[in-house]
């Protein structure tokens, strides 16, 4: 006969090779804190609702922190051949307690058993990658207050556009981790409802209390219909969705940081320890922390496709392949925890060449658009401003100067409307001042922004 749990249906046991294809160990041990805490809570409801004595119950609960010791203590020999993370720790437990470690895995089995292990597994780590969050948030509420009156130029087709503070652009991935935090708050709800009780896929025979180990483990909800308690997935889709969408976020970040840090830009310089050199060229300080975060986002957005594609044409309830949600999600979880916390070290630590960002803005036209809001509010049609505004610029650059450098006399030529207040109407800190709409560029609005952020982390 099969040594294997199941073994009593079998003749033969398990081909070695089939054994190390099918077994989940290596990678689901990492569950083992919420295995055992499951197993527990199981077994208190089993015990008060007649179903397991007192005794048997207080043999397993003591089994099972035990074994949680000696896992905490490097001393537990995971098995392959035990498959998984709940055979190991079942499989131990009756070496060390007899019969009443047999008596467990009553009115449950490990389809909804290994569902209630990775609904408490992901609620924790929702947790703890809202920490990352917000430690990053806080690194760039901290950097945008350092550099609060600094001045660059703002973007659009990778063109320079208008003059924007720093701080302004900083705050905008603020706005996009708020987002992704308020996301992973629904992961947690979708992830907060209790499997365990749908058994196999049918429910049990046995009067189990199910209510009484959602409230044990801290769950929010029960599953309603068993089917789906053991074949829902959706609450690692949409994990797995969340940390796509922030790691682009972050891939954003890193394109714009690898951008700046580079000869052309030259507007930010990042710390020493954040970098690596060449094993060839002497001089090169190579981004590795940004090109990687880049790098990164491609595996985790893998993952969600791995998943989804996984779970697309299943049929209930519970099938093998579900198994596979396990390795992409804790790649992602890692991958996303420590990008983050990379993240916020290098924000931290990187040093911004204000002289640098205010020449890209000083010698160049993004004041164009100034130039003709400075007509509109003289009266001219904002379309005809545009085209005078346009003509400056043309007039510039053929004389290879910039709207700055031009007399009220030559303004005069292209429009009377132009007086003396033209020269400080096109400043860059002008321009930036005066874009004081709601949400915009100016160090009033920045500041409120700002404040706003601060009010937000505080309150999180
Ligand atoms: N290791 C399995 C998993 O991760 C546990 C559930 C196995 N259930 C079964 N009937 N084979 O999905």
């Amino acid at each position: 006969m099969s040594k294997a749990m199941w073994g009593g249906r079998f003749s033969k046991s398990t081909d070695e090779m089939i054994n190390e294809f099918q077994a989940s160990i290596n990678f689901d041990k990492r569950m083992y804190h919420e295995d055992i805490r499951g197993s527990i809570a199981h077994a208190r409801m089993l015990a008060k609702c007649g179903i397991l004595t007192e005794e048997d119950r207080d043999k397993i609960v003591k089994g099972l922190e035990d074994i949680e010791q000696q896992i905490e203590d490097g001393k537990f020999d995971f098995s392959v051949d035990l498959e998984d993370i709940h055979m190991n720790i079942e499989k131990r437990l009756t070496e060390a307690i007899g019969e009443a470690g047999g008596r467990l895995h009553t009115a449950r089995s490990r389809n909804d058993q290994v569902a209630l292990d990775t609904h408490m597994y992901i609620r924790r780590q929702v947790t703890e990658v809202q920490k990352e969050i917000e430690n990053l948030q806080q690194a760039l509420v901290e950097t945008a207050e350092k550099y609060s009156d600094v001045i660059m130029p703002g973007y659009t087709h990778l063109q320079r556009a208008q003059p924007i503070l720093f701080a302004h652009h900083l705050l905008a991935y603020f706005s996009m981790l708020s987002r992704d935090f308020a996301r992973f708050e629904g992961v947690y709800r979708r992830a907060d409802i209790m499997p365990l009780g749908a058994g196999a896929l049918a429910g049990t025979t046995f009067p189990i209390d199910r209510a009484y180990v959602a409230s044990q483990l801290h769950f929010e909800q029960i599953y309603g219909n068993s089917l789906d308690a053991v074949s829902d997935r959706d609450y690692i889709m949409e994990f797995l969705s969340a940390a796509s969408i922030l790691m682009v976020h972050l891939s954003r970040l890193s394109e714009e940081t690898i951008l700046w840090c580079s000869r052309e830009f030259h507007f930010i310089e990042l710390d020493d320890a954040h970098c690596t050199g060449s094993s060839m060229m002497p001089q090169k300080k190579n981004p590795d922390v940004s090109e990687l975060v880049r790098g990164k986002t491609g595996r985790v957005i893998g993952h969600l496709m791995a998943m989804l594609t996984t779970v697309k044409g299943l049929p209930l309830a519970y099938n093998k392949d579900l198994q596979e949600d396990k390795e992409g999600i804790f790649d992602a979880i890692d991958t996303v925890k420590f990008s983050l916390a990379v993240y916020a070290q290098l924000i931290r630590g990187m040093k911004v060449r204000r002289e640098v960002m205010k020449k890209a803005v000083t010698e160049d036209f993004s004041n164009a658009t100034d130039l003709a809001d400075y007509l509109v509010k003289k009266g001219m049609p904002f379309r005809k401003a545009h085209a005078v505004s346009g003509a400056a610029v043309h007039q510039c650059i053929e004389q290879g100067k910039y709207l700055e450098d031009m007399s009220l006399k030559e303004f005069q030529v292209l429009s009377p409307l132009f007086e003396s207040d033209i020269k400080e109407a096109i400043r860059p800190e002008t321009c930036v001042k005066n874009r004081n709409s709601y949400g915009g560029t100016s160090y009033e609005q920045v500041s409120l922004q700002l404040k706003a952020a601060k009010e937000l982390l505080a309150s999180e």
